[in-house]
């Protein structure tokens, strides 16, 4: 729409503004706000951005791909992926408690970045990091008051001397709704415009034990089946998130195919929620559920039960772990 436009055409024209001549740094997620902001700073300086995907080997089927492939294609950007999953998997190995996993997982994600910030520094001074905050955010951490033209000064605390930049926050006075109609104004993959809320750590605290590759392969095809069938029914905007879980120290007796399995289940967790602070169980049709836990079971070897997860939040947090 046409004050969409302008939104967009203002944040490019400040970031311009901001950054002069400089050059900028950014890390993907695969999620919608680092995209959009990324795009959005793509369109004011060119290639004096250079974005970051760090692949952890915790996304879902497709997520990557959708990164690496779709939004590079739809957006120019110039673009460097590290495929770091072997070692994020052996800093994992053996552990099993959440927040010792989120701990790891972040740990490694600001080794790997740091990493690439200095081959990036080898080209040339950078002095702008650019980062998605919504202003929500803004709100939530007292840090504003709304107005569009405050420059963050604020360089990122704890961080090495070499390592510290300006912030660039090209969304600092938009809400979700609006970066997602910024994103299609952009002309971003629909696929990340719309994404459902995805932890960082990923599939690693959807797994219930330890997190190792084959656990991941199961949980990834269970997942997407999932993700398939909710999208076919029509439900991802009443549906908030769906997590699906692996009980990976579980197993159970079944009977597929041929004879007598002993495999593990998944639980599904679909919610809904207007902010993730409360949810209730969504209500998902029982020809949905069967639909999945059918195609689930069928189509994943390793898992031959499917549950439903009934609890509200609270007492039940959105995700297991
Ligand atoms: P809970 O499980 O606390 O989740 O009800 C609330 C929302 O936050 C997401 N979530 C996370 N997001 N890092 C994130 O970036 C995390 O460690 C994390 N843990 C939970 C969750 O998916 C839900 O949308």
């Amino acid at each position: 729409s046409w004050t969409m436009l302008n939104i967009v055409d203002d944040a490019i024209a400040a970031v311009r503004e901001q950054v002069g001549d400089g050059r900028a740094i950014c890390a993907l997620s695969g999620g919608v706000d680092s995209a959009v902001a990324a795009a959005i700073v793509q369109r004011a300086i060119g290639d004096r951005l250079t974005c970051v995907f760090v692949d952890h080997g915790l996304l879902r089927k497709g997520e990557a791909e959708q990164v690496e492939r779709d939004f590079v294609e739809a957006t120019g950007v110039k673009l460097r992926v590290v495929d770091a999953e072997e070692r994020f998997l052996k800093a994992l190995a053996g552990v099993v408690d959440p927040e010792e996993k989120r701990k790891i997982i972040g740990r490694e994600f600001i080794r790997v970045f740091e990493d690439e910030q200095r081959a990036i520094l080898a080209d040339g001074p950078v002095d702008f990091l650019v980062q998605g905050t919504l202003y929500p955010d803004v709100v939530e951490s007292g840090g504003g008051t709304g107005t569009a033209n405050i420059k963050s000064h604020h360089n990122v605390g704890g961080l090495p001397e070499d390592l510290r930049f300006e912030l660039v926050e090209p969304l600092r006075t938009l809400f979700k709704d609006e970066v997602r109609r910024a994103g299609e104004e952009l002309g971003l993959p629909a696929a990340m415009v719309w994404r459902q809320p995805f932890p960082g750590p990923g599939l690693g605290i959807r797994i219930i034990g330890e997190v190792t590759r084959e656990r991941l392969d199961i949980l990834r095809e269970a997942d997407a089946i999932a993700r398939e069938e909710l999208s076919r029914a029509g439900l991802d905007r009443e549906i908030w998130q769906c997590p699906v879980v692996l009980l990976a120290d579980v197993r159970s007796v079944g009977v597929q195919g041929d004879g007598r399995t002993y495999g593990h289940p998944v639980v599904l967790r679909p919610v809904t929620s207007e902010d993730a602070m409360t949810a209730d169980w969504a209500r998902v049709p029982y020809d949905v559920l069967a639909r999945i836990s059918t195609r689930i079971t069928n189509e994943v070897r390793e898992v031959n039960r499917v549950a439903v997860d009934v609890t509200s939040k609270p007492p039940g947090t959105i995700e297991w772990e």
